[in-house]
């Protein structure tokens, strides 16, 4: 399935499990032993991410999901994210955690975190897989545990696509650029 695909492994499988147990430990130390979290994951690519770190947060967690789509060309900087599928849960004096599978312009999160904000929660805290701080645009939206820095360069595997391919790689890679180049 990935013969001639990958240009370069980014983050192996035993990587990702090490460092998503720390953050998972960084985690469970931040918040107060009783605290009730509502992990919110951002669909899809958080699938992976969500579930593993999950597993490693020793604290009572209720488990979301949230799609949401970008306006291309939009002109305003508020109100260009549509949410595709919502909340099952009510955020309302809760404790939240979105967990993202990666910040670029840092756009998506902002407009995320706003809309939640709207729902009155306890606290809101943003994990992140990776971070490609080279293309912030939004430079005060803030992550509160990330994974990994990597460069700008265009990466998948683990929950990141490419046209819904590879998400169920197990670790991060960039693909040749013929793959997406056609
Ligand atoms: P912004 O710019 O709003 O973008 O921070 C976040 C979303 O953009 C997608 N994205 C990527 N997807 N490989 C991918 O498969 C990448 O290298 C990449 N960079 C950004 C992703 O959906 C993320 O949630
Ligand atoms: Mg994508």
């Amino acid at each position: 399935m990935l013969d001639g695909i990958i240009e370069e492994i980014l983050i192996k499988e035993e990587e990702l499990e090490e460092r998503i147990a720390q953050l998972g430990e960084k985690i469970t130390n931040y918040y107060n032993q009783d605290d009730e979290i509502v992990m919110v994951c951002i669909l899809r690519g958080g699938v992976m991410f969500m579930a593993d770190l999950a597993r490693q947060i020793k604290l009572p967690v209720i488990l979301d999901f949230m799609d949401v789509t970008s306006y291309e060309g939009g002109t305003t900087t508020t109100g260009n994210v549509r949410i595709i599928k919502d909340l099952e849960e009510s955020i309302g004096d809760k404790h939240v955690l979105i967990v993202e599978d990666i910040i670029d312009t840092g756009l998506t999160l902002k407009h995320v975190i706003n809309m939640l904000k709207t729902r009155n929660p306890k606290s809101i805290k943003v994990c992140t897989l990776l971070d490609k701080p080279e293309r912030r645009t939004e430079k005060h939206v803030e992550i509160d545990w990330n994974g990994f820095e990597i460069p700008n360069k265009f990466v998948v595997g683990y929950g990141l696509d490419y046209e819904e391919m590879y998400r169920n790689v197990p670790f991060i890679f960039v693909p040749k650029p013929e793959v997406y180049e056609g």
